[in-house]
């Protein structure tokens, strides 16, 4: 039978031979099967310039293979030696106010300097050629977590590489950048930067190209080490761990038909409820993500933390049990495996608190107890790996959109892409609609239900290709500030939001975003039963209608009676456009009734608020994932037999509070 991937990142580079001796002893009893090693060991593993010192490392993967441990053998080139930066300055990378960073961190590095590059390739050409073969070798992680921006003159000549070959011309440029405006006109590419510090204002069409240009520059140096691995040793999947993050300049949709196998980490920031559906909602997107990789529709919980929650404030403990429900929500949404950050806590080290599945205390700890307890949950989870959730509604999740909100000069500063996906995912999980949260605009047949939360940026190939879905039968919700923007946020002029507006029925004349505090009064337009009155939160604008119909109106204020929500039928579909933000269970409400007219109704029926409930699919058989989140006891509907304890359920399950079961469906 298939087992499910446990373990994490492994460092015993840090510990000296008994801690070894006593770590492989623990993997034992946690039923740990895969350690990624090696993440940041470049320093060790090259202590000088073409001088290998591979045996230690070797030591680690044959005690590995010997206790039947796979190893997620990592490259090292997050984290350069001191050496390199030494020998080759331009190998650090500059900050936009041009200050070079020193070495005494990780992520230290340009991706545009030859220097970095060639190193980066040689160490992972050693490291496929040396381990070629190896029993435990399962997997490659290269490098960790791609995200670091550089704004030194290679950058700027790779940057200007990078555009000479999108636009062609100068013309083309200086259109797409909006030049003419601040007299920013370009008559040679030499004048061509990254956006460094400047003045006020930068060029929005600049940074946003920037951004690309950093995740296009970032993926080649992914993809020639993984080229030097594939070649290495052929059949080993070869990933990288995804970061999620405002900061992260990775357009991991164009990524995910990279690796091999979509592989995230997730860190959930909210401390109480709201932690299950941080993770709910990145085990989405990274299914959604890997419904374009070779390796989907699974992917992989590469990295999460043990035992404790960071919110912006402190650490937050997270309470028994929290630690297998977050994994049994990964592993429910099609994760092949729990992985973690990390086996063993450091004794120092920027990180020294950092929870572990082996923390500080040693194994005598609740942790540990917790972690071994894991691993025998996991183990008898075999079977459903390989499944994944059948999702009937998509919500689109567009990470350059994200990048063009972040800029100055837009109408709030409270704008957020990814938040609005969240509430939007939030509000439908809370109903026990589930989702795939999709990172580009493709494969909409597959789905009913589509929502597109502020997704500012659209190409005129993305608006026909969702004007075509929705003429064919689905049920499309659009938000305010979509399509707004064409893909040089450019504003789409005649009236917003341009790319959609026909499709919508709708013009919008004008944005009246609202304040932290305001709230504007929505009630139910003539002749409709869309419910009672709502509220809608941070946004509002004057919304005329152009072939829909008035679904919810603003009620007092400047845009008293003015369409708010509208329904447009097209085809054989229909579009609805939500122009704020209902607020509280408003959101919800909407959601779930336009979802009940496509047809679309809870799976599994019968949910009870706090108990997540994700039924899973292979082959024609079915499993139930029922995760109580709660402090008390639930009765669920359920039927089979539940995996974690081998009794049969007839009908309702009593799941304890903070308990879970995983019914294999009769
Ligand atoms: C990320 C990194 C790890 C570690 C953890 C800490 O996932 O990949 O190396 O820094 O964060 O939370």
């Amino acid at each position: 039978m298939p087992r499910l991937l446990y373990g994490g990142d492994y460092n015993p580079e840090q510990w000296p031979a008994e801690v070894h001796a006593e770590d492989a002893e623990l993997m034992r009893r946690a039923r740990v099967t895969t350690a990624t090693v090696g993440v940041f060991a470049w320093s060790r593993l090259e202590p000088a310039p073409g001088r290998y010192a591979f045996g230690w490392l070797d030591e680690v993967l044959d005690r590995l293979a010997a206790h039947g441990v796979g190893a997620v053998l990592a490259t090292p080139t997050a984290s350069p030696p001191p050496w390199l930066g030494v020998a080759h300055p331009e190998v650090l990378p500059v900050g936009p106010d041009g200050v070079r960073l020193s070495h005494g961190s990780r992520d230290t590095y340009c991706a545009s300097a030859p220097a970095y590059r060639d190193a980066a390739r040689r160490i992972a050409a050693a490291l496929g050629e040396h381990y070629r073969g190896h029993p435990a070798l399962t997997m490659w992680h290269v490098h960790n977590e791609y995200g670091t921006t550089c704004h030194c003159d290679l950058t700027a000549e790779a940057f200007r590489s990078w555009l000479r070959h999108r636009y062609g011309g100068l013309d083309e440029l200086n259109d797409a950048w909006t030049t003419a405006f601040w007299g920013q006109h370009y008559t040679h590419w030499a004048q061509t930067r990254p956006p460094r510090r400047t003045q006020y204002l930068p060029n929005p069409a600049q940074v946003l190209d920037f951004r690309r240009f950093t995740s296009d520059e970032l993926l080649a140096a992914y993809t020639e080490q993984r080229d030097v691995l594939r070649a290495a040793t052929p059949g080993v999947p070869v990933t990288t761990n995804f970061v999620l993050g405002g900061w992260v300049p990775v357009d991991h949709a164009r990524w995910a038909r990279e690796v091999d196998l979509v592989a995230i980490d997730h860190y959930p920031s909210d401390p109480g409820a709201g932690a299950q559906e941080q993770a709910a909602f990145a085990a989405d997107l990274a299914r959604g993500w890997a419904r374009h990789s070779p390796g989907g529709p699974g992917w992989l919980l590469m990295e999460t933390a043990p035992n404790l929650i960071y919110a912006a404030d402190r650490m937050h403990t997270k309470e028994p049990g929290r630690m297998a429900r977050h994994s049994l929500a990964a592993v429910a949404r099609g994760s092949r495996g729990a992985l973690f950050f990390q086996w063993r806590a450091p004794r120092g080290g920027a990180e020294l608190f950092h929870s572990a599945l082996v923390p500080h205390a040693g194994p005598d700890s609740r942790v540990f107890r917790e972690a071994v307890a894991l691993g025998e949950t996991l183990d008898r989870l075999g079977e459903t790996a390989g499944g994944t959730v059948r999702a009937a509604i998509a919500i689109g999740y567009d990470e350059p959109s994200a990048w063009a909100l972040q800029g100055a000069g837009l109408p709030s500063n409270r704008l957020d892409h990814a938040e609005e996906a969240e509430l939007v995912h939030r509000a439908l999980w809370r109903r026990g609609l589930g989702t795939d949260v999709i990172g580009a605009l493709e494969g909409l047949a597959a789905y009913r239900m589509l929502v597109l939360p502020m997704h500012y940026l659209m190409t005129d190939a993305q608006a026909a290709g969702v004007r075509s879905w929705v003429e064919a039968g689905g049920t499309l919700v659009v938000t305010f500030l979509s399509g707004v923007a064409d893909e040089c946020a450019r504003v789409r002029t005649g009236g917003y939001p341009g790319a959609l507006r026909e499709l919508l029925g709708v013009r919008v004349e004008e944005f009246h975003p609202l304040g932290p505090d305001d709230r504007v009064k929505l009630s139910p337009g003539p002749g409709t039963d869309a419910g009672a009155a709502m509220a809608g939160e941070l946004w509002s604008e004057t919304v005329h209608l152009a072939g829909a119909e008035a679904l919810l109106s603003y009620r007092g204020g400047v845009l008293d009676g003015l369409p708010a929500v509208t329904r447009h039928a097209v085809g054989a579909g229909v579009a609805y456009y939500v122009s704020t933000r209902p607020a509280d269970e408003g959101y919800g409400d909407l959601l779930a009734a336009v979802a009940a007219s496509a047809g679309v109704t809870p799976d599994p029926a019968g949910a009870v608020p706090g108990v997540e409930a994700v039924r899973q699919h292979q082959d024609g058989r079915t499993w139930l994932f029922l995760l109580n989140h709660t402090g008390e006891g639930h009765e669920v509907p359920a039927a089979g037999t539940d995996l974690l304890t081998g009794a049969t359920v007839t009908g309702v399950l009593r799941l304890p509070p903070g308990g879970a079961a995983v019914i294999r469906e009769s």
